[in-house]
């Protein structure tokens, strides 16, 4: 329950993407296909996910990323009486245009809410100073007491540093790098990973030491 709740209240925010199958496709089924079915009338199928991907006589009508570019939105926000503005004479609200112009510019994917992102128990600053030499700092924010494993990794994925491997509290927090392995080694200049683990959410971000 508490997850269908932050995926509904969350989901027209940063935290997770627009669902074309749970949130779009209904949209189109309740105001558009009664028109634009495969062969119809209006030539774009707005029944599929394909069909709305490959367009209409104007060619494609989804230009994924970029909603003012797309006819479909382009359509969708002329005012009502307007020629050409749909569905004729009876527009969307503004929460399904939103929905809409949200959905092409994350990227128009084809996905469920079970496959979009969950929303985030943490966020992950950028590491400061960065880049740096001889030691760096990381903010995070956890928003649930979790199991916390914070790592640090080369560019060939090995794990050079575990910094923190523990239950946290909410709230902010903060790590220093010392540029060390687990061995107490100094390590080489170069392009590091580290990574948020909190729960089975997982985050990551590149910092740079020079030398
Ligand atoms: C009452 C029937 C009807 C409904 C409902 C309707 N349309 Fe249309 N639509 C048409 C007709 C007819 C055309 C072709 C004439 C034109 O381009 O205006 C068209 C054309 C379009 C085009 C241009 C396609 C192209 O390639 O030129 C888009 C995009 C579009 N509609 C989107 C929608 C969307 C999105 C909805 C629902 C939110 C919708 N329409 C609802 C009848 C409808």
């Amino acid at each position: 329950m508490k997850k269908t709740l932050c995926i509904a209240s969350l989901c027209s925010t940063l935290f997770c993407q627009v669902s074309y199958t749970n949130q779009i496709q209904p949209i189109f089924n309740a105001n558009c296909t009664s028109c634009h079915v495969g062969g119809g009338a209006a030539t774009l199928d707005l029944t599929s996910y394909n069909g709305v991907m490959s367009g209409g006589v104007s060619g494609l009508s989804i230009i994924s990323g970029d909603n003012e570019n797309s006819l479909l939105y382009i359509r969708i926000i002329l005012p009502e009486g307007e020629a050409g503005s749909m569905p004729p004479n009876d527009p969307l609200s503004q929460e399904e245009i939103n929905l809409i112009g949200d959905w092409i510019n994350e990227g128009a994917n084809n996905l469920a809410i079970k496959d979009s992102f969950l929303p985030q128990s943490f966020t992950l600053e950028q590491n400061y100073p960065n880049p740096f030499n001889p030691s760096t700092t990381i903010l995070y924010n956890l928003s649930s007491d979790e199991l916390i494993s914070f790592e640090i990794f080369n560019l060939n994925g090995k794990k050079v540093r575990t910094l923190v491997n523990e239950y946290q509290n909410t709230g902010p927090k903060k790590v220093i790098w010392n540029a060390d392995d687990n061995h107490g080694r100094q390590v080489p200049a170069g392009v590091y990973l580290y990574s948020l683990i909190a729960g089975n959410v997982k985050q990551s971000k590149k910092m740079l030491l020079v030398k």
